[in-house]
Protein backbone atom coordinates (compact mmCIF):
# COMPACT_ATOMS: atom_id res chain seq x y z
CA UNK A 1 0.00 0.00 0.00
CA UNK A 2 2.30 3.25 -0.79
CA UNK A 3 1.68 6.27 0.91
CA UNK A 4 -1.01 8.35 -1.19
CA UNK A 5 -3.47 5.09 -0.43
CA UNK A 6 -3.25 5.57 2.99
CA UNK A 7 -3.60 9.30 3.44
CA UNK A 8 -6.37 9.26 0.88
CA UNK A 9 -7.71 6.51 3.15
CA UNK A 10 -7.08 8.91 6.23
CA UNK A 11 -9.08 12.19 4.41
CA UNK A 12 -11.89 9.84 3.36
CA UNK A 13 -12.16 8.64 7.22
CA UNK A 14 -12.32 12.13 8.52
CA UNK A 15 -14.65 13.16 5.71
CA UNK A 16 -16.98 10.18 5.57
CA UNK A 17 -16.49 8.52 8.80
CA UNK A 18 -19.20 8.95 10.89
CA UNK A 19 -21.74 8.02 7.81
CA UNK A 20 -19.05 4.87 7.48
CA UNK A 21 -19.44 4.01 11.48
CA UNK A 22 -23.22 4.86 11.59
CA UNK A 23 -26.46 3.94 10.08
CA UNK A 24 -28.85 6.03 8.51
CA UNK A 25 -32.08 6.24 10.11
CA UNK A 26 -35.56 7.81 8.94
CA UNK A 27 -37.84 8.31 11.92
CA UNK A 28 -41.10 9.09 11.15
CA UNK A 29 -43.69 11.37 13.13
CA UNK A 30 -47.03 12.22 12.69
CA UNK A 31 -47.58 15.47 15.08
CA UNK A 32 -50.38 13.82 17.03
CA UNK A 33 -49.35 15.13 20.30
CA UNK A 34 -46.55 16.96 22.22
CA UNK A 35 -45.40 13.59 23.81
CA UNK A 36 -45.40 11.50 20.82
CA UNK A 37 -43.32 14.06 19.66
CA UNK A 38 -41.11 14.46 21.97
CA UNK A 39 -40.69 10.72 22.46
CA UNK A 40 -39.62 10.47 18.83
CA UNK A 41 -37.08 13.28 19.21
CA UNK A 42 -35.89 11.91 22.28
CA UNK A 43 -34.96 8.92 20.32
CA UNK A 44 -33.62 10.37 17.53
CA UNK A 45 -31.28 12.36 19.48
CA UNK A 46 -29.70 9.28 21.22
CA UNK A 47 -29.35 7.68 18.01
CA UNK A 48 -27.87 10.69 16.70
CA UNK A 49 -24.79 10.63 19.38
CA UNK A 50 -24.56 6.76 19.13
CA UNK A 51 -23.18 8.08 15.87
CA UNK A 52 -26.09 7.46 13.34
CA UNK A 53 -27.28 10.19 10.89
CA UNK A 54 -30.88 10.41 12.00
CA UNK A 55 -33.76 12.05 10.12
CA UNK A 56 -36.84 13.36 11.98
CA UNK A 57 -39.68 13.59 9.67
CA UNK A 58 -42.54 15.55 11.00
CA UNK A 59 -45.55 14.49 9.34
CA UNK A 60 -47.93 17.86 9.97
CA UNK A 61 -50.99 15.95 11.47
CA UNK A 62 -51.67 18.57 14.19
CA UNK A 63 -49.83 21.63 13.02
CA UNK A 64 -50.56 22.90 16.35
CA UNK A 65 -48.07 20.61 17.54
CA UNK A 66 -45.21 23.07 17.22
CA UNK A 67 -42.41 21.30 18.46
CA UNK A 68 -39.63 18.64 17.20
CA UNK A 69 -38.65 16.91 20.24
CA UNK A 70 -34.81 17.04 18.84
CA UNK A 71 -32.19 18.96 19.45
CA UNK A 72 -29.31 17.38 17.74
CA UNK A 73 -31.21 15.47 14.21
CA UNK A 74 -32.38 16.92 11.05
CA UNK A 75 -35.77 17.90 11.31
CA UNK A 76 -38.14 18.01 8.40
CA UNK A 77 -41.53 18.58 8.67
CA UNK A 78 -43.90 17.97 5.65
CA UNK A 79 -47.29 19.07 5.38
CA UNK A 80 -49.96 16.85 5.13
CA UNK A 81 -52.42 18.84 3.62
CA UNK A 82 -54.59 18.83 6.34
CA UNK A 83 -57.17 21.58 7.62
CA UNK A 84 -55.04 23.28 10.51
CA UNK A 85 -57.54 22.83 13.74
CA UNK A 86 -59.06 19.17 12.01
CA UNK A 87 -56.90 17.05 14.27
CA UNK A 88 -56.83 19.52 17.39
CA UNK A 89 -60.63 19.51 17.39
CA UNK A 90 -61.36 15.67 16.42
CA UNK A 91 -58.89 14.45 18.76
CA UNK A 92 -59.32 17.02 21.84
CA UNK A 93 -63.10 17.95 22.01
CA UNK A 94 -66.57 16.03 22.12
CA UNK A 95 -65.92 14.59 24.52
CA UNK A 96 -62.94 17.53 26.08
CA UNK A 97 -60.63 15.88 28.55
CA UNK A 98 -62.07 16.41 31.61
CA UNK A 99 -66.00 15.62 30.19
CA UNK A 100 -67.29 11.64 30.37
CA UNK A 101 -64.66 9.73 28.03
CA UNK A 102 -65.66 6.23 28.99
CA UNK A 103 -64.81 4.19 26.30
CA UNK A 104 -67.44 2.49 23.73
CA UNK A 105 -69.76 4.96 23.96
CA UNK A 106 -70.89 6.63 20.77
CA UNK A 107 -69.30 9.45 20.91
CA UNK A 108 -65.61 8.06 22.00
CA UNK A 109 -65.96 5.15 18.62
CA UNK A 110 -67.08 7.75 16.44
CA UNK A 111 -63.84 9.40 17.50
CA UNK A 112 -61.81 6.97 16.80
CA UNK A 113 -62.89 6.38 13.52
CA UNK A 114 -62.24 10.26 12.51
CA UNK A 115 -58.99 10.10 13.78
CA UNK A 116 -58.10 6.90 11.80
CA UNK A 117 -59.74 8.90 8.59
CA UNK A 118 -57.42 11.44 9.50
CA UNK A 119 -55.10 8.82 9.58
CA UNK A 120 -56.25 8.15 5.83
CA UNK A 121 -56.12 11.55 4.15
CA UNK A 122 -52.66 12.05 5.96
CA UNK A 123 -51.59 8.61 4.15
CA UNK A 124 -52.77 10.03 0.53
CA UNK A 125 -51.18 13.04 0.94
CA UNK A 126 -48.00 11.29 1.96
CA UNK A 127 -48.30 8.27 -1.13
CA UNK A 128 -48.63 11.15 -3.80
CA UNK A 129 -45.52 13.56 -1.89
CA UNK A 130 -43.32 12.41 -4.98
CA UNK A 131 -40.93 15.24 -4.23
CA UNK A 132 -40.25 14.15 -0.71
CA UNK A 133 -39.84 10.66 -2.15
CA UNK A 134 -37.29 11.84 -4.17
CA UNK A 135 -35.41 14.21 -1.38
CA UNK A 136 -35.77 11.01 1.03
CA UNK A 137 -34.54 7.83 -1.70
CA UNK A 138 -31.36 10.27 -1.54
CA UNK A 139 -30.67 9.78 1.90
CA UNK A 140 -30.38 5.91 1.05
CA UNK A 141 -31.41 4.82 4.68
CA UNK A 142 -30.70 1.96 6.06
CA UNK A 143 -33.45 1.65 9.50
CA UNK A 144 -36.54 3.20 9.53
CA UNK A 145 -38.80 3.39 12.48
CA UNK A 146 -42.61 4.41 13.19
CA UNK A 147 -44.76 4.77 15.73
CA UNK A 148 -47.58 1.46 16.30
CA UNK A 149 -51.07 3.06 15.76
CA UNK A 150 -50.77 3.71 12.06
CA UNK A 151 -49.23 1.91 9.63
CA UNK A 152 -49.37 4.08 6.60
CA UNK A 153 -45.55 4.50 7.03
CA UNK A 154 -45.17 1.28 6.26
CA UNK A 155 -45.76 1.52 2.98
CA UNK A 156 -42.69 4.92 2.89
CA UNK A 157 -40.28 2.44 3.85
CA UNK A 158 -41.33 -0.36 1.15
CA UNK A 159 -41.18 2.75 -1.39
CA UNK A 160 -38.23 3.77 0.32
CA UNK A 161 -36.38 0.54 0.10
CA UNK A 162 -35.55 0.35 3.58
CA UNK A 163 -34.81 -3.03 4.89
CA UNK A 164 -34.87 -2.59 8.78
CA UNK A 165 -37.85 -1.71 10.34
CA UNK A 166 -38.58 -1.25 13.68
CA UNK A 167 -41.91 -0.58 15.05
CA UNK A 168 -42.35 2.10 18.30
CA UNK A 169 -45.19 2.09 20.99
CA UNK A 170 -44.66 5.78 22.96
CA UNK A 171 -47.45 4.84 25.29
CA UNK A 172 -47.62 0.85 26.79
CA UNK A 173 -48.13 -1.54 23.89
CA UNK A 174 -51.26 -1.75 22.07
CA UNK A 175 -52.51 -5.09 21.19
CA UNK A 176 -52.12 -4.29 17.06
CA UNK A 177 -48.17 -4.69 17.39
CA UNK A 178 -48.10 -7.71 18.84
CA UNK A 179 -50.75 -8.93 16.72
CA UNK A 180 -49.15 -8.51 13.71
CA UNK A 181 -45.87 -10.06 15.32
CA UNK A 182 -47.81 -13.23 15.93
CA UNK A 183 -48.39 -12.57 19.83
CA UNK A 184 -52.05 -12.92 20.92
CA UNK A 185 -53.30 -10.58 23.77
CA UNK A 186 -56.15 -12.89 25.80
CA UNK A 187 -58.66 -10.31 26.78
CA UNK A 188 -59.52 -12.04 29.90
CA UNK A 189 -56.07 -10.97 31.30
CA UNK A 190 -54.71 -8.20 29.42
CA UNK A 191 -56.08 -5.32 30.11
CA UNK A 192 -56.81 -2.97 26.24
CA UNK A 193 -54.50 0.30 26.41
CA UNK A 194 -57.96 2.33 26.49
CA UNK A 195 -59.97 0.46 28.68
CA UNK A 196 -59.78 1.15 32.59
CA UNK A 197 -59.15 -1.95 33.78
CA UNK A 198 -56.03 -3.76 35.40
CA UNK A 199 -54.95 -7.37 34.82
CA UNK A 200 -58.01 -8.99 37.09
CA UNK A 201 -61.12 -8.20 35.78
CA UNK A 202 -65.00 -9.09 37.16
CA UNK A 203 -66.83 -10.73 34.23
CA UNK A 204 -68.48 -7.26 32.99
CA UNK A 205 -64.74 -5.69 33.08
CA UNK A 206 -64.03 -8.75 30.62
CA UNK A 207 -66.79 -8.03 28.38
CA UNK A 208 -65.85 -4.49 27.96
CA UNK A 209 -62.29 -5.27 27.67
CA UNK A 210 -63.35 -7.65 24.74
CA UNK A 211 -65.71 -4.78 23.25
CA UNK A 212 -63.11 -2.33 23.33
CA UNK A 213 -60.27 -5.25 21.63
CA UNK A 214 -62.67 -5.82 19.09
CA UNK A 215 -63.37 -2.17 18.41
CA UNK A 216 -60.45 -0.92 18.03
CA UNK A 217 -58.99 -3.98 15.81
CA UNK A 218 -61.58 -3.31 13.60
CA UNK A 219 -61.19 0.03 13.26
CA UNK A 220 -57.30 -0.76 12.81
CA UNK A 221 -57.43 -3.34 10.38
CA UNK A 222 -60.48 -2.52 7.85
CA UNK A 223 -61.12 1.42 8.06
CA UNK A 224 -57.58 2.52 8.37
CA UNK A 225 -54.71 -0.19 7.50
CA UNK A 226 -56.97 -1.66 4.49
CA UNK A 227 -57.53 1.99 3.00
CA UNK A 228 -54.24 2.52 3.60
CA UNK A 229 -52.85 -0.68 1.85
CA UNK A 230 -55.11 0.52 -1.10
CA UNK A 231 -53.92 4.30 -1.56
CA UNK A 232 -50.51 2.75 -2.18
CA UNK A 233 -51.71 -0.44 -4.21
CA UNK A 234 -53.39 2.87 -6.47
CA UNK A 235 -49.99 5.05 -6.52
CA UNK A 236 -47.31 2.49 -6.45
CA UNK A 237 -49.01 -0.47 -8.34
CA UNK A 238 -51.22 -3.28 -7.76
CA UNK A 239 -48.44 -5.81 -6.66
CA UNK A 240 -47.74 -3.16 -3.70
CA UNK A 241 -47.53 -5.13 -0.49
CA UNK A 242 -50.26 -5.06 2.58
CA UNK A 243 -49.38 -2.91 4.87
CA UNK A 244 -50.30 -5.50 7.48
CA UNK A 245 -47.68 -7.98 5.86
CA UNK A 246 -45.18 -5.19 6.04
CA UNK A 247 -45.79 -4.26 9.66
CA UNK A 248 -45.33 -8.09 10.29
CA UNK A 249 -41.86 -7.76 8.97
CA UNK A 250 -40.96 -5.28 11.53
CA UNK A 251 -37.51 -6.97 12.66
CA UNK A 252 -37.38 -5.05 16.15
CA UNK A 253 -40.19 -3.41 18.21
CA UNK A 254 -39.36 -0.83 20.60
CA UNK A 255 -41.92 -0.78 23.49
CA UNK A 256 -41.78 2.48 25.75
CA UNK A 257 -42.53 0.39 29.01
CA UNK A 258 -40.79 -1.81 31.49
CA UNK A 259 -41.99 -5.82 32.11
CA UNK A 260 -41.58 -5.25 36.09
CA UNK A 261 -44.09 -2.67 35.73
CA UNK A 262 -47.10 -3.13 33.19
CA UNK A 263 -48.99 -6.07 33.81
CA UNK A 264 -47.71 -8.86 32.54
CA UNK A 265 -48.58 -9.79 28.75
CA UNK A 266 -47.58 -12.51 26.18
CA UNK A 267 -44.25 -11.36 24.20
CA UNK A 268 -41.84 -12.25 21.48
CA UNK A 269 -38.48 -11.95 20.72
CA UNK A 270 -38.50 -9.06 18.59
CA UNK A 271 -40.20 -6.76 21.48
CA UNK A 272 -37.45 -5.22 23.68
CA UNK A 273 -39.23 -3.21 26.61
CA UNK A 274 -37.12 -0.15 26.54
CA UNK A 275 -38.95 2.20 28.80
CA UNK A 276 -37.08 4.87 30.77
CA UNK A 277 -34.69 6.35 27.71
CA UNK A 278 -36.48 9.02 27.46
CA UNK A 279 -36.15 10.43 30.97
CA UNK A 280 -33.19 13.11 30.45
CA UNK A 281 -30.72 12.17 33.34
CA UNK A 282 -28.80 14.77 32.18
CA UNK A 283 -30.31 17.07 34.00
CA UNK A 284 -29.97 21.23 34.37
CA UNK A 285 -29.69 23.16 37.62
CA UNK A 286 -32.53 24.43 38.95
CA UNK A 287 -32.81 28.71 39.40
CA UNK A 288 -32.61 30.19 42.12
CA UNK A 289 -35.98 31.22 42.17
CA UNK A 290 -36.88 27.28 41.98
CA UNK A 291 -34.26 26.17 44.51
CA UNK A 292 -35.56 28.41 46.73
CA UNK A 293 -39.56 27.64 46.71
CA UNK A 294 -37.96 23.97 47.32
CA UNK A 295 -35.70 24.50 50.28
CA UNK A 296 -38.52 27.07 51.51
CA UNK A 297 -41.36 24.38 51.57
CA UNK A 298 -42.10 23.05 55.71
CA UNK A 299 -43.09 19.29 54.83
CA UNK A 300 -42.09 18.70 50.88
CA UNK A 301 -43.19 19.93 47.43
CA UNK A 302 -46.14 18.99 45.47
CA UNK A 303 -46.28 19.31 41.86
CA UNK A 304 -49.65 19.25 39.58
CA UNK A 305 -49.67 19.23 35.74
CA UNK A 306 -52.29 17.77 33.87
CA UNK A 307 -49.74 18.06 30.40
CA UNK A 308 -49.86 19.78 27.43
CA UNK A 309 -53.48 18.96 26.54
CA UNK A 310 -55.34 19.32 29.44
CA UNK A 311 -55.10 22.77 30.29
CA UNK A 312 -55.59 23.55 33.92
CA UNK A 313 -57.37 27.31 32.83
CA UNK A 314 -59.80 24.61 30.65
CA UNK A 315 -60.80 22.79 34.14
CA UNK A 316 -64.28 23.30 34.77
CA UNK A 317 -64.52 25.94 37.96
CA UNK A 318 -66.17 23.64 40.50
CA UNK A 319 -62.56 20.73 40.04
CA UNK A 320 -60.29 24.27 40.20
CA UNK A 321 -61.97 25.58 43.21
CA UNK A 322 -62.04 22.05 45.32
CA UNK A 323 -58.40 21.99 44.17
CA UNK A 324 -57.13 24.70 45.69
CA UNK A 325 -59.08 24.54 49.21
CA UNK A 326 -58.05 21.07 49.81
CA UNK A 327 -54.06 22.68 49.30
CA UNK A 328 -55.17 25.11 51.90
CA UNK A 329 -55.88 21.90 54.15
CA UNK A 330 -52.11 21.03 53.86
CA UNK A 331 -50.50 24.36 54.64
CA UNK A 332 -47.39 22.33 55.54
CA UNK A 333 -46.58 21.45 51.83
CA UNK A 334 -45.77 23.31 49.27
CA UNK A 335 -47.73 23.14 45.92
CA UNK A 336 -46.84 24.26 42.08
CA UNK A 337 -49.55 24.21 39.65
CA UNK A 338 -48.88 24.57 35.73
CA UNK A 339 -51.25 27.14 34.77
CA UNK A 340 -50.83 28.29 31.54
CA UNK A 341 -52.30 31.59 30.99
CA UNK A 342 -49.62 33.38 33.20
CA UNK A 343 -45.68 34.32 31.98
CA UNK A 344 -43.67 34.16 35.64
CA UNK A 345 -43.75 31.97 38.42
CA UNK A 346 -46.74 33.44 40.78
CA UNK A 347 -47.43 32.68 44.58
CA UNK A 348 -51.47 32.63 45.03
CA UNK A 349 -51.47 31.36 48.31
CA UNK A 350 -48.71 30.97 51.54
CA UNK A 351 -48.04 27.61 49.92
CA UNK A 352 -49.62 27.69 46.31
CA UNK A 353 -47.67 28.50 43.24
CA UNK A 354 -48.64 28.75 40.10
CA UNK A 355 -46.17 29.07 36.96
CA UNK A 356 -46.93 28.21 33.06
CA UNK A 357 -43.95 25.49 32.77
CA UNK A 358 -42.62 23.14 35.69
CA UNK A 359 -39.20 21.94 35.66
CA UNK A 360 -40.76 18.80 36.55
CA UNK A 361 -37.26 16.22 36.36
CA UNK A 362 -35.06 18.87 38.39
CA UNK A 363 -37.64 19.70 41.18
CA UNK A 364 -38.45 15.75 41.27
CA UNK A 365 -34.27 15.39 41.81
CA UNK A 366 -34.84 18.43 44.76
CA UNK A 367 -34.85 16.53 48.40
CA UNK A 368 -37.93 18.42 49.57
CA UNK A 369 -39.83 16.67 46.55
CA UNK A 370 -42.57 14.74 47.59
CA UNK A 371 -45.61 13.49 44.67
CA UNK A 372 -46.83 14.43 41.79
CA UNK A 373 -50.70 15.18 40.80
CA UNK A 374 -51.23 14.36 37.20
CA UNK A 375 -53.39 13.02 34.35
CA UNK A 376 -51.65 9.23 34.42
CA UNK A 377 -49.50 10.05 30.87
CA UNK A 378 -47.22 7.33 30.74
CA UNK A 379 -44.00 9.36 30.72
CA UNK A 380 -45.03 11.40 33.85
CA UNK A 381 -45.31 7.98 35.24
CA UNK A 382 -42.32 6.76 34.35
CA UNK A 383 -40.30 10.02 35.05
CA UNK A 384 -42.00 9.69 38.83
CA UNK A 385 -40.96 5.68 39.20
CA UNK A 386 -37.93 6.33 38.29
CA UNK A 387 -37.29 9.03 41.11
CA UNK A 388 -39.18 6.99 43.32
CA UNK A 389 -41.75 9.19 43.99
CA UNK A 390 -45.71 8.36 44.36
CA UNK A 391 -49.11 9.47 42.86
CA UNK A 392 -52.31 10.81 42.60
CA UNK A 393 -53.73 10.23 38.95
CA UNK A 394 -56.67 11.50 37.70
CA UNK A 395 -56.80 10.17 34.23
CA UNK A 396 -58.21 11.68 31.54
CA UNK A 397 -58.06 10.13 27.90
CA UNK A 398 -56.89 7.64 26.01
CA UNK A 399 -54.46 5.60 27.52
CA UNK A 400 -54.67 6.99 30.99
CA UNK A 401 -57.05 4.69 32.80
CA UNK A 402 -55.06 1.67 32.18
CA UNK A 403 -51.56 3.49 32.75
CA UNK A 404 -53.60 4.77 36.29
CA UNK A 405 -54.71 1.19 37.08
CA UNK A 406 -50.58 -0.01 36.66
CA UNK A 407 -50.01 2.51 39.27
CA UNK A 408 -52.91 1.54 41.35
CA UNK A 409 -52.22 -2.23 40.99
CA UNK A 410 -48.35 -1.22 42.30
CA UNK A 411 -49.70 0.61 44.89
CA UNK A 412 -46.86 3.56 44.37
CA UNK A 413 -50.35 5.83 43.98
CA UNK A 414 -53.94 6.40 43.76
CA UNK A 415 -56.61 7.05 41.20
CA UNK A 416 -59.35 10.16 41.35
CA UNK A 417 -62.00 9.69 39.43
CA UNK A 418 -62.44 13.43 37.16
CA UNK A 419 -66.50 12.63 37.11
CA UNK A 420 -67.06 12.35 41.07
CA UNK A 421 -63.94 14.53 41.59
CA UNK A 422 -64.98 15.80 45.38
CA UNK A 423 -63.30 17.67 48.26
CA UNK A 424 -62.77 14.56 50.68
CA UNK A 425 -62.40 12.09 47.99
CA UNK A 426 -59.16 14.60 46.44
CA UNK A 427 -58.12 15.33 49.97
CA UNK A 428 -58.03 11.74 51.50
CA UNK A 429 -56.24 10.79 48.24
CA UNK A 430 -53.73 13.10 48.90
CA UNK A 431 -53.02 12.57 52.63
CA UNK A 432 -52.81 8.97 51.99
CA UNK A 433 -50.01 9.81 49.27
CA UNK A 434 -48.52 12.46 51.24
CA UNK A 435 -48.41 10.53 55.31
CA UNK A 436 -48.86 6.85 54.52
CA UNK A 437 -45.17 5.92 53.81
CA UNK A 438 -45.81 2.52 52.21
CA UNK A 439 -46.92 4.18 49.20
CA UNK A 440 -43.16 6.51 49.01
CA UNK A 441 -41.45 2.94 49.87
CA UNK A 442 -43.33 1.12 47.12
CA UNK A 443 -42.30 3.67 44.82
CA UNK A 444 -38.30 3.55 45.72
CA UNK A 445 -38.59 -0.39 45.55
CA UNK A 446 -39.83 0.01 41.80
CA UNK A 447 -36.90 2.74 41.02
CA UNK A 448 -34.59 -0.35 42.44
CA UNK A 449 -35.85 -2.35 39.66
CA UNK A 450 -36.20 -0.31 37.02
CA UNK A 451 -32.13 1.14 37.90
CA UNK A 452 -31.42 -2.34 37.95
CA UNK A 453 -30.41 -3.12 34.57
CA UNK A 454 -27.60 -5.74 33.05
CA UNK A 455 -26.82 -2.43 30.99
CA UNK A 456 -28.27 0.88 31.04
CA UNK A 457 -31.13 1.08 28.83
CA UNK A 458 -30.34 3.44 26.39
CA UNK A 459 -27.39 1.35 25.72
CA UNK A 460 -29.39 -1.82 25.13
CA UNK A 461 -31.75 -0.33 22.85
CA UNK A 462 -28.86 1.51 20.28
CA UNK A 463 -27.64 -2.30 20.48
CA UNK A 464 -30.29 -3.94 19.58
CA UNK A 465 -31.23 -1.44 16.29
CA UNK A 466 -28.17 -1.91 15.41
CA UNK A 467 -28.62 -6.04 15.89
CA UNK A 468 -32.00 -5.74 13.59
CA UNK A 469 -29.91 -4.04 10.72
CA UNK A 470 -26.88 -6.29 11.06
CA UNK A 471 -29.43 -9.63 11.22
CA UNK A 472 -32.67 -8.26 9.27
CA UNK A 473 -33.51 -11.16 6.44
CA UNK A 474 -32.92 -13.29 9.46
CA UNK A 475 -34.82 -12.10 11.90
CA UNK A 476 -38.16 -12.84 10.35
CA UNK A 477 -37.14 -16.25 10.37
CA UNK A 478 -37.98 -16.55 14.08
CA UNK A 479 -41.15 -14.93 13.84
CA UNK A 480 -44.35 -16.35 15.89
CA UNK A 481 -46.18 -17.95 13.29
CA UNK A 482 -49.38 -17.76 14.49
CA UNK A 483 -50.84 -15.03 12.82
CA UNK A 484 -50.13 -17.31 9.84
CA UNK A 485 -52.25 -19.99 10.57
CA UNK A 486 -56.12 -20.25 9.86
CA UNK A 487 -58.83 -19.26 13.27
CA UNK A 488 -59.36 -23.19 13.41
CA UNK A 489 -56.13 -24.26 13.41
CA UNK A 490 -55.13 -21.71 15.82
CA UNK A 491 -57.55 -22.98 18.34
CA UNK A 492 -57.55 -26.00 17.77
CA UNK A 493 -60.27 -26.22 16.76
CA UNK A 494 -59.83 -28.42 13.66
CA UNK A 495 -58.71 -31.11 16.03
CA UNK A 496 -61.22 -31.44 17.82
CA UNK A 497 -63.75 -31.11 15.35
CA UNK A 498 -61.86 -34.16 14.04
CA UNK A 499 -61.98 -35.65 17.48
CA UNK A 500 -65.68 -35.07 17.83
CA UNK A 501 -66.39 -36.72 14.74
CA UNK A 502 -64.28 -39.84 15.32
CA UNK A 503 -66.04 -40.09 18.50
CA UNK A 504 -69.54 -40.02 17.11
CA UNK A 505 -68.43 -41.84 14.39
CA UNK A 506 -67.28 -45.08 16.61
CA UNK A 507 -69.64 -44.87 18.83
CA UNK A 508 -71.88 -44.76 15.69
CA UNK A 509 -70.50 -48.51 14.41
CA UNK A 510 -70.54 -49.70 18.23
CA UNK A 511 -74.22 -49.18 18.72
C1 LIG B 1 -36.16 21.84 16.88
O1 LIG B 1 -36.38 22.32 18.19
C2 LIG B 1 -35.24 22.91 18.77
C3 LIG B 1 -35.52 23.23 20.23
O2 LIG B 1 -36.85 23.24 20.54
C4 LIG B 1 -34.81 24.12 17.99
O3 LIG B 1 -33.66 24.68 18.58
C5 LIG B 1 -34.53 23.70 16.56
O4 LIG B 1 -34.23 24.83 15.78
C6 LIG B 1 -35.72 22.97 15.96
N1 LIG B 1 -35.34 22.46 14.66
C7 LIG B 1 -36.02 22.72 13.55
C8 LIG B 1 -35.46 22.19 12.28
O5 LIG B 1 -37.05 23.34 13.58
C1 LIG C 1 -71.92 13.41 21.58
O1 LIG C 1 -71.67 14.35 20.58
C2 LIG C 1 -72.74 15.21 20.24
C3 LIG C 1 -72.29 16.12 19.12
O2 LIG C 1 -71.82 15.41 18.04
C4 LIG C 1 -73.15 15.99 21.45
O3 LIG C 1 -74.25 16.82 21.14
C5 LIG C 1 -73.52 15.05 22.57
O4 LIG C 1 -73.82 15.78 23.74
C6 LIG C 1 -72.40 14.08 22.86
N1 LIG C 1 -72.84 13.08 23.81
C7 LIG C 1 -72.21 12.87 24.96
C8 LIG C 1 -72.79 11.81 25.82
O5 LIG C 1 -71.20 13.46 25.28
C1 LIG D 1 -25.29 17.80 29.51
O1 LIG D 1 -25.82 19.07 29.19
C2 LIG D 1 -24.84 20.10 29.03
C3 LIG D 1 -25.52 21.42 28.76
O2 LIG D 1 -26.90 21.37 28.91
C4 LIG D 1 -23.89 19.73 27.88
O3 LIG D 1 -22.89 20.72 27.76
C5 LIG D 1 -23.26 18.37 28.16
O4 LIG D 1 -22.49 17.98 27.06
C6 LIG D 1 -24.34 17.31 28.40
N1 LIG D 1 -23.72 16.05 28.78
C7 LIG D 1 -24.05 14.90 28.20
C8 LIG D 1 -23.35 13.69 28.73
O5 LIG D 1 -24.87 14.81 27.32
C1 LIG E 1 -56.03 33.19 33.44
O1 LIG E 1 -57.22 32.43 33.48
C2 LIG E 1 -57.94 32.60 34.67
C3 LIG E 1 -59.09 31.62 34.67
O2 LIG E 1 -59.53 31.31 33.38
C4 LIG E 1 -58.42 34.04 34.78
O3 LIG E 1 -59.12 34.20 35.98
C5 LIG E 1 -57.22 34.94 34.76
O4 LIG E 1 -57.63 36.30 34.76
C6 LIG E 1 -56.35 34.67 33.54
N1 LIG E 1 -55.12 35.42 33.66
C7 LIG E 1 -54.56 36.04 32.65
C8 LIG E 1 -53.27 36.73 32.92
O5 LIG E 1 -55.04 36.01 31.52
Amino acid sequence: MNAWTVLLGVAWLLIFGEKVLGSRILIYSPTLSHSHVSFNGKLADLLTKAGHEVVLLLADIDPLVATNGSRHATVMRVSMDLDRTRASSTMWTNPGPFEDSRILTRNITLKLWKVGKIMIDACEALANNDELLRTLRQYKFDIGMLEQYDSCAFGLLQALNIETRVWLSATAVWRMQPFALGVEYPSSFVPELFAPFSDEMSFFDRLINFGVGQVTQLIYLYHSQATETEIFRRVKGRNFPDLLALSAGSQLSLINSMSVLDFPAPQSSNMLYSGGFTIDKNRSYLTEEWKSIADNSKKGLVLMSFGAIAKTIDMPDEMQSIIFRVFARFPDYTFVVKFENISTTERVASNVYLTSWIPQVELMHHHKYRALIAQAGWSSILEALHNGSPMVLMPLFADHFKNAKVVEKRKVGIIIDKLRFTMEKFSDALRAVLEDPAYTINAKRYSKMLHDTPMPVEQLLVHQVGYAERHNRDIGRHALVGLRLRFDQYRLADLFAMLLFSGLALGFLLS
